[in-house]
This record gives C-alpha cells, sequence and structure tokens, in this order.
C-alpha cells in the first residue's frame, strides 16, 4: 500500500515523520520485543532524527528495544561529515540512552567489498538466515532518482543473491555500501522523506512515471507485504496529480 503525504515545509514534515517512526517502532516492540531501522543518509532526514531526540520522543521510545541499521554508507571514515553514521550519531543517537550493542553501522576501513562482505554476515546473524524484515525503514531520493547509494544502471539494482553490495558513484568519485532491493523490499514499513523543488521531476517520474527501474532506482522500491510511505514538503510535490497526492 503506498501512501503520499504533503506538509508545507521540512520541519512540519519532520514532525510528522517522527511521529510515525515513534507509532511504528512502539508498535514493533510491543509485538515482538524489538524494533529493527534503517537510517536514510543525505541531509533529508536529520531534522526528523533530531527531533526524535527531543522531548516526548527521547521518553517515550523504548530505545533500549530498537536497533539502528543503515540504509547506506560512504566509504570513508566514521568521523568524516560525509558519514551516514556521523549525521545519525550527532543528530540523533548520541543523545538518546540507546545501548551500543544496538547501533550497527557500515563499518568501512579499507576496502568496500570487504565492508559490504561484514555488513552482510551482520544482517544475517541478526536475522539468523530467515528473510530480514525491518520494521521501518527510512530513504531519501537524490534529483537523479537514487535512493540509499542504489544509483542509475548500476549492478547493486539487479543483485539478487545479496543484500549488501559496494558501489562505485563515478559522478562523486567514491566508493559507497548500500542495501539492495531485496532487503530493504521486504520492510513492513518503507518511509521515504523528500523535499524541495529540485526534486520535484524526480517525484514525478518516480511515482506517477513508467516502471524504469534502472534508470530511476527508487522505483525498485516496492514493498512486498509492507506499507510504502511518501512524506514531502509542498515543494517536492507540485508536480503531482492531485489524485496521486492524496492516495
Ligand atoms: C546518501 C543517501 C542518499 C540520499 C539522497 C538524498 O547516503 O546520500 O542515502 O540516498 O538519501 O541522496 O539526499 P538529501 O536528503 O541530502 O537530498
Amino acid at each position: 500500500m503506498t501512501i503520499i503525504k504533503t506538509y508545507p515545509n521540512l520541519e512540519v514534515l519532520s514532525a510528522a515523520a517522527a511521529e510515525l517512526f515513534a507509532e511504528k517502532s512502539c508498535q514493533a516492540v510491543e509485538k515482538k520485543g524489538r524494533c529493527n531501522v534503517v537510517l536514510a543518509g543525505g541531509e533529508t532526514p536529520r531534522r526528523t532524527y533530531e527531533l526524535l531526540a527531543e522531548k516526548p520522543y527521547c521518553h517515550t521510545i523504548p530505545w533500549q528495544n530498537v536497533h539502528f541499521y543503515w540504509s547506506d554508507e560512504r566509504c570513508v571514515p566514521s568521523d568524516n561529515s560525509l558519514s551516514n553514521q556521523n549525521m545519525a550519531r550527532q543528530s540523533l543517537l548520541d543523545h538518546v540512552p540507546i545501548p551500543e550493542a544496538n547501533i550497527h553501522p557500515i563499518v568501512y576501513e579499507n576496502s568496500p567489498s570487504m565492508a559490504a562482505e561484514e555488513y552482510e554476515k551482520i544482517l544475517q546473524s541478526t536475522f539468523k538466515k530467515h528473510t530480514p524484515q525491518f520494521d521501518v525503514v527510512f530513504l531519501g531520493l537524490g534529483d537523479n532518482g537514487h535512493t540509499a547509494s542504489l544509483f542509475p544502471g548500476t549492478d547493486a539494482l539487479i543483485i539478487r543473491d545479496h543484500w549488501v553490495r559496494p558501489v562505485y558513484v563515478a559522478e562523486q568519485q567514491l566508493y559507497r555500501v548500500t542495501l539492495t532491493p531485496p532487503i530493504l523490499n521486504q520492510a513492513a514499513s518503507v518511509i521515504f522523506l523528500v523535499t524541495g523543488s529540485t526534486k520535484a521531476h524526480v517525484i514525478k517520474e518516480v511515482i506517477e512515471g513508467p516502471r524504469e527501474s534502472i534508470r530511476l532506482p527508487a522505483q525498485s522500491i516496492q514493498p512486498v507485504h509492507g506499507e510504502l510511505y511518501w512524506l514531502l514538503d509542498h515543494e517536492a510535490a507540485a508536480l503531482l496529480n492531485l489524485e496521486t497526492k492524496y492516495l
């Protein structure tokens, strides 16, 4: 099921995203005693993470039962400003009572493929070889249609026998490590956070356009049994047809 919600600006969208996360995480912990979350990188989710570190969420979310993973990581040192782990720690994880054992970053030392292999082992031990079902997956959207580090035309988009892959992003001259569609699409709730007029065209193509998931990787995110949320600000949603906006 796809749910599209639009908001006046990033602040209101982030408040809604924080509330949705609180609802989903409490439900998961109540149901199975644990909530497995995938954090998105980039800048858009930062405000949502900051709000989750503030009242009421810093007190109401059962942090000791929540485990954090990442959708992708840039192959840089963890203290680098480009690191998605660094952003999540600075905006959220360093400010809530979460055990370090509940934080599962993608660790890059000197080999992107080693980092991917090691992360796949972490996921396999988490899910004990079962199909991994994350409870909440946050994702962003690049203006070229990428999500996580699933970039147009890269083989991570067509891989079916790995949950984690290394990717070289030529336009950034940067290696990354990314979760792949098969694992992301098992999630119970996938939540895209997208803002700004620069994303309006790609949002229209991804949501309303024909299926071209190699050119528009975000289209490969189709939860098998779960919910797909698009939380958009009015600028990002500006080109959508009215009936789409209120799916
Ligand atoms: C990353 C993200 C990436 C991001 C988009 C949108 O590591 O860069 O995983 O997929 O979500 O590029 O980034 P912004 O939120 O900064 O626009």
